[in-house]
């Protein structure tokens, strides 16, 4: 097991990995020498329900493993208390680094002090851990720019916009409802936030209206992320403000899944049809199933973020740690914790309409042009 030294020395102070033998870590030998076959790397996942945790925790493995890492990867089922238990058995049986997606950004703080004690760093992935100072490093997207690029589509889509950012012909008024991710998630706040920045302006000028009056996060944000709920939410919102004729032009919604249940209660309501065209929806995640919806015209756009590049990353981020280095950050200010700012190393984000789909997805190889006609990867 890794034990983290800090030595003062001759006045300076410096970081010094040691080496030590920590027992019975996993594969028995645990040095800063060891070879990879004898290191563990504890990966937790929050749901596979959701795409794009199954494509993140699939690259993550098979990148460690080609570098010859033993990886005990877990999923939670969006379950905090399973979550919990599955880092502390990751701990129990030596991991000898953790790369987490939390649930819950704030309910690990025991599982990390438990880390902190056993000398095991933890890479908090995608989205930050909360409240505790035993965060090592951060790897993720620019969530807040997901968020003005979020809300740059959807004035786009209803021309208040241009595609190259200066102002479109339309002038509104347009009526757009909002969306929000899961609160306990530290990257809902961060797209919630870069998308109302964008969009105060447009609803202070009065070309975007919106209709039900809810616009803080507390009354628009959606428990885990769910699916359901964000099609029962606009069930609702489809009979509580727009049952005077009145339509809904466009929605800011913050990830694929919550996109699909917000058409289904569109289309279930006569959007889609040749009288009353889809409302202009958001997304993220380039989902295969939302990329289809894209490219049959259904659902606007989404946001790419390539997670093959996020679990290099990590990949690389658990490397540094095992060589008793630090990993290379590229931001220093922007995420804290509650605690304290945890370096980062942040990727850009591309925004996807369907004229992007070939360019970005398919040559790139992040999807087959088969598996973007099916809506399914194989
Ligand atoms: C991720 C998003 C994802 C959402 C729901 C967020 O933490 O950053 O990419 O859409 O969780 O899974």
């Amino acid at each position: 097991m890794n034990l983290r030294v800090k030595a003062l020395v001759g006045g300076a102070l410096l970081a010094l990995t040691v080496a030590a033998c920590g027992g019975e870590g996993a594969g028995g030998g645990t040095e800063e020498s060891a070879p990879p076959e004898d290191r563990t790397i504890g990966v937790s996942m929050p749901t596979q329900t959701s795409e794009r945790w199954i494509a993140d925790g699939d690259s993550v493995r098979e990148q460690l493993e080609e570098l010859g890492y033993q990886v005990d990867l877990q999923y939670a089922g969006d379950d905090i208390p399973t979550q919990s238990q599955q880092v502390d058995q990751m701990i129990t049986q030596g991991a000898d680094v953790l790369i987490i997606a939390a649930i819950d950004g704030t309910a690990l703080s025991s599982q990390l002090q438990a880390a902190a004690d056993a000398d095991i760093p933890v890479i908090a992935y995608d989205r930050l851990i909360r409240d505790s100072e035993n965060v090592d490093f951060y790897v993720s997207f620019d969530n807040y720019r997901v968020g003005v690029a979020q809300a740059e589509a959807l004035l786009t889509g209803l021309g208040l916009l241009t595609a190259d950012g200066q102002p479109g012909e339309a002038t509104g008024p347009f009526n757009v409802e909002l969306f929000a991710g899961s609160l306990d998630d530290n990257n809902a706040h961060f797209f919630f936030d870069g998308a109302m920045d964008t969009l105060q302006p447009f609803i202070d000028d009065g070309s975007l209206a919106v209709k039900s009056g809810q616009a803080e996060i507390e009354q628009v944000a959606i428990l885990r992320w769910q699916q359901e709920t964000a099609q029962r939410r606009m069930e609702d919102l489809l009979t509580s403000s727009y049952n005077d004729g009145s339509r809904v032009d466009g929605v800011l919604s913050p990830y694929d899944g919550l996109s699909r249940g917000i058409i289904t209660a569109l289309q279930n309501a006569g959007y889609g049809a040749a009288a009353s065209p889809m409302s202009v929806v958001t997304g993220q995640d380039a989902e295969i199933a939302s990329v289809k919806l894209i490219d049959d015209g259904v659902q606007n756009s989404t946001i790419f973020k390539d997670t093959r590049l996020l679990a290099e990353q990590a990949v690389a981020a658990a490397e540094a740690f095992l060589a008793g280095e630090e990993p290379e950050a590229n931001d220093t200010e922007t995420y804290e914790n509650g605690v304290k700012v945890v370096p980062s190393y942040l990727l850009p984000v591309e925004t996807v309409y369907a004229d992007d789909i070939a360019p970005l997805l398919v040559d790139s190889g992040y999807y087959t042009a088969e598996e973007v006609a099916a809506g399914q990867t194989d």
